[in-house]
C-alpha cells in the first residue's frame, strides 16, 4: 500500500537522523537522511560545501536533492535544519508528507552542538546568535504537521510519540 512520506524536521542536533533511521526501521520504510545525499551527490562533506562554494550553493543542491527524495513513497526522510525555510520544499512537503517537528529547548540544542565541528553553523555562530536563528526558525517550523515536545524524553519514547499521532490519523488502516 502507497503511504505518505513521514518528514523530520527541526534544528541541527535534534535528533532528525537517528530518530528516522529507527523509526524507519519500525515502520519498515527506506530511510534518507537529506545531508547524507547532499553529501553522496556533490562528493564532499558539507562542511567542506561550505566552505568551498559557500552557503548559497549548499541551499541550491538541499532544495534540488530535496525536491527529488520527497517525490519517492514509503520513505521516511530526516531534512537539513534550514531546509523546511525553503517554501519550494514546504509545499512539497505539505502536498504529499506527514511533517514533525522535533522540538528541543534551545538550551539543549545549544548544549549538543557546542564544540561540533561537523555542522558550518555551529561553528561560525556564537550562542545568541544561534538562539535568534532557533527563534526565526521556530516560525517556520511551527508549519508543520505536528511538533513533537522531545525535551525530557528518550528516542523511543519520540518514537511512541510519533506512532501514536500517525495512529489517531488512521496511517496504519
Ligand atoms: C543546517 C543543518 C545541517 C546541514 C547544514 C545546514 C542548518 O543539518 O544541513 O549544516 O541550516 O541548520 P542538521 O540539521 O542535520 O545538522
Amino acid at each position: 500500500m502507497i503511504k505518505k512520506n513521514i518528514v523530520l524536521i527541526g534544528m541541527m542536533a535534534a535528533g532528525k537522523s537517528t530518530i528516522g533511521f529507527k523509526l524507519a526501521k519500525r515502520l519498515n520504510f527506506n530511510f534518507f537522511d537529506i545531508d547524507n545525499e547532499i553529501e553522496k551527490s556533490e562528493g564532499q562533506k558539507i562542511i567542506n560545501i561550505f566552505v568551498d562554494k559557500g552557503e548559497g550553493h549548499f541551499r541550491k543542491v538541499e532544495e534540488k536533492i530535496s525536491l527529488i527524495f520527497l517525490e519517492k513513497k514509503n520513505c521516511v526522510i530526516s531534512l537539513g535544519g534550514g531546509a523546511f525555510l525553503n517554501e519550494k520544499i514546504r509545499k512539497k512537503i505539505n502536498k504529499n508528507s506527514h511533517s514533525f517537528w522535533l522540538n528541543w529547548k534551545i538550551k539543549t540544542i545549544l548544549g549538543r552542538i557546542s564544540n561540533n565541528n561537523k555542522r558550518p553553523l555551529a561553528l561560525k555562530l556564537n550562542n545568541k546568535d544561534l538562539a535568534n536563528l532557533y527563534r526565526k526558525r521556530s516560525k517556520f517550523y511551527k508549519l508543520s504537521d505536528y511538533k513533537i515536545n522531545c525535551e525530557k524524553k528518550n528516542k523511543n519514547e519520540i518514537i511512541k510519540d510519533i506512532f501514536k499521532i500517525l495512529q489517531n490519523e488512521n496511517y496504519f488502516n
